[in-house]
């Protein structure tokens, strides 16, 4: 996204109405220059109303991410070097894998739709078109294999974060990989990694939101999207989400390679959803009924099952 249309985007995000010889004044361009991006501007999904005698109105942000306003991101990003962007794909987790070995750095997947987007313990991870956010991240740290449970720590913070901030939801932490807003998921990632020798060569972090209001979706019963968690009036800028996703991913990417879970365990509990509730567990392949104790330094989640047997779960599926 060109500079100007970035600039015109800013003044119509903060004002009510603006008219475009104010925009021409303070961006010190001329009205026609303003008149060009806004048609792009429209052309790109954003829905601007010019009032007689009012000016420019920005009405609603696309309900999609734009590819540009993301090229742009990830080009200030200083953690991610490029992005692929779909408008329809299987999964964003194939693309991602498939460009590992063309590809150097850290890089972003992303699509409006998936007609196979996958979930944990291979489920399926419904992705209708412009009603959710499908992204894959690829990072390549070089770190043992066994770090991966913390990453998840890590990367959950980031995205409960995001959620409140961007959208100013009040969204919960479900050990290990789900985020819920009022007891029903809204988001949920999925950790896959390529190793050698117990290494890890690349981590694919796959992360589905759903945003949009979606009969699929909400037939699932068990699942919300932001679009009715959040206060009415108030709209939806995935932009904004994009931006401040890769800013708190850069944040605590960084923190997952230079520090040990303790320094976040106190914001990690506080967002975590899981203490003090019966919990069904399911791990390989056994299923009993526990309450959640706490969360030790390396992140594994300590519960007390029904035979008064405290356990360590390291990766579980989890019914609250
Ligand atoms: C889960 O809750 O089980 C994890 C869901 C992860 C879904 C995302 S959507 C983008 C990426 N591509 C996929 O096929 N899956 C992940």
């Amino acid at each position: 996204m060109s500079n100007l249309k970035q600039e015109i985007l800013k003044l119509l995000k903060s004002d009510q109405f603006i008219s475009g010889q104010e925009m021409a004044d303070r961006l010190d361009v001329s009205r026609t220059a303003i008149w060009k991006s806004i048609n792009a501007l429209k052309t790109e999904g954003y829905s601007i109303e010019s009032v007689t005698r009012k000016g420019y109105h920005l009405r609603e942000h696309p309900r999609y991410i734009s590819p540009t306003a993301l090229e742009v991101l990830v080009q200030d990003s200083a953690l991610f070097s490029h992005m692929e962007y779909f408008e329809t794909t299987e999964s964003t987790q194939i693309e991602a894998f498939q460009k590992l070995e063309s590809r150097d750095g850290a890089y972003i997947v992303v699509a409006l739709e998936q007609t196979k987007g996958r979930g944990r313990f291979s489920r399926e991870w419904f992705s209708p078109k412009n009603r959710g956010l499908y992204l894959s991240i690829v990072l390549r740290p070089n770190i043992p294999i066994t770090e991966i449970i913390r990453f998840n720590l890590f990367i959950s913070l980031a995205l409960s974060k995001t959620l409140d901030q961007a959208f100013g939801v009040k969204s919960g932490i479900k050990w290990p990989n789900d985020i819920y807003i009022s007891n029903r998921k809204v988001s949920g990632f999925l950790t896959e990694v390529v190793s050698e020798s117990n290494v890890i060569n690349a981590i694919i972090c796959g992360i589905g939101i759903n945003i949009f209001k979606d009969e699929g979706v909400s037939a699932l019963g068990t699942a919300t999207d932001i679009e009715s968690e959040m206060e009415p009036g108030r709209k939806v800028d995935l932009d904004d989400f994009m931006k401040k996703l890769i800013h708190n991913m850069e944040v605590y990417y960084d923190r997952f390679i230079n520090e040990p879970f303790s320094c976040i365990r106190d914001e990690w509990k506080s967002r975590a959803i899981v203490f003090n509730k019966d919990l069904r567990i399911t791990e390989t392949g056994e299923s009993y009924m526990a309450k959640a104790l706490d969360i030790d330094s390396d992140g594994f989640l300590e519960v007390l099952d029904e035979t008064g047997e405290i356990r360590r779960v390291v990766s579980a599926d989890i019914e609250l």
